[in-house]
């Protein structure tokens, strides 16, 4: 197989834990004989310290023309505090999720039994846990118009929009996926409030008449967002819109230890993205201590749904798996347990990974 990829390395850590990424994808290659090549551009504060935007046309373009795109993080500090800079990094991802038509995306919290112990939830409440979430990536309140500022300044305007049909993609991706895992939905809304929910839950509703086999519950995101860490094994396919997705998955996280662990991919009709749920991590950035195991599972990810690279993609999770049992930990998910010496930097963790892919 030949697949041509565009990295995204971004902003932060994502250049180190895409590093990471492209070399375990490389071993992939060498051992499953197939032939991964790559093109880099810029996303983000890097692209905007360049050419002035966060995201160029030209760097779209390359990416239509991809088999796959791996994104490492866009953001930094300066202009999370600073309202009067016009471009921001953040522009950068959602354009390129609005240009691809990337509606879906899609982040599995699976928490691997050796990392019981890093997360801040009790270990009988999370053990077991295994949720995949549908956040809805195009639409909602990132994206309506007007947005904008009013009465000089002290009057603040964005506007959440759903139109029906994006409902019903996403809705008939999270139905048919559940229909593979254990058949049960929760969509996840704020339909005693908002207009958008209300249509969101009639369509979910009118939906879910085609697929009789999967058990459907409605929860308000407040409750779900309790229900989450209180009994996440409750929880099979959760299928929400943008911000809610976007809150409910960071606290997911805490599900399976830490942040550095989770990837997500984002999909549409055409080519898909791959990207860590966690952001550009900012303070430990160039240190070279990052995790990179979200990005190394975003490319298992990839593997799985872009090239339909079954064996490939689960033997980088069973590398993955392999490391963790052996005892290796970055900093982040290290705990009094882990000896000092199985204490990898990003670099070293990624080529311990390499040496599991390439024997086992
Ligand atoms: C995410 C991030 C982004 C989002 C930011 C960086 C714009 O938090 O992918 O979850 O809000 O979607
Ligand atoms: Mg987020």
């Amino acid at each position: 197989m030949n697949k041509k990829i565009v990295v995204l390395a971004g902003d932060g850590i994502g250049p180190e834990v895409t590093a990471v990424a492209v070399e375990v994808l490389k071993a992939v290659g060498k051992r499953y004989h197939h032939e991964f090549t790559f093109e880099y551009e810029l996303i983000g504060h890097a692209s905007i310290e360049k050419t002035g935007s966060p995201f160029t046309d030209e760097a779209l373009s390359k990416c239509k023309q991809a088999d796959a795109i791996l994104l490492g993080a866009v953001g930094l500090p300066m202009y999370d505090n600073n309202p009067s800079l016009k471009v921001r990094p953040e522009q950068g991802l959602l354009k390129i999720r609005k240009e691809l038509g990337l509606f879906a995306n899609l982040r599995p919290i699976k928490l691997f039994d050796e990392l019981l112990d890093a997360s801040s939830l009790k270990p009988e409440v999370i053990k077991g846990a295994d949720i995949l979430f549908f956040r809805e990536l195009t639409g909602d309140i990132y994206f309506g118009t007007p947005r904008e500022r009013r009465e000089n300044g002290t009057v603040a305007v964005d506007t959440m929009i759903y139109a029906q049909y994006e409902i019903e993609r996403i809705a008939r991706m999270a139905f048919d996926a559940a229909l593979t895992r254990r058949k049960k939905l929760c969509s996840v809304d704020k339909a005693n409030v908002l207009e958008c929910s209300r249509l969101w839950r009639e369509t979910v509703q009118k939906i879910s008449s085609e697929y009789p086999d999967i058990e459907v519950t409605h929860m308000f995101i407040d409750n779900a967002a309790m229900q989450l860490i209180k009994n996440p094994k409750q929880f099979d396919v959760i299928l929400t819109g943008n911000m809610f997705g976007d809150i409910l998955t960071d606290e997911a996280a805490q599900i399976a230890g830490s942040m550095g662990m989770l990837p997500s991919a984002s999909v549409g009709k055409t080519v898909a993205l791959y990207e860590p749920i966690h952001g550009s991590a900012p303070d430990i950035a160039g240190k070279g201590i990052a995790n990179p195991m979200a990005s190394v599972l975003s490319v298992a990810l990839m593997l799985d749904i872009s090239f339909g690279l079954k064996t490939e993609s689960q033997a980088v999770i069973n590398a993955v798996s392999q490391y963790l049992k052996d005892g290796f930990r970055t900093f982040d998910i290290a705990d009094s347990k882990t000896s000092k010496d199985k204490i990898l930097d990003t670099q070293s963790c990624g080529e311990k990974l390499i040496s599991y892919l390439l024997i086992s």
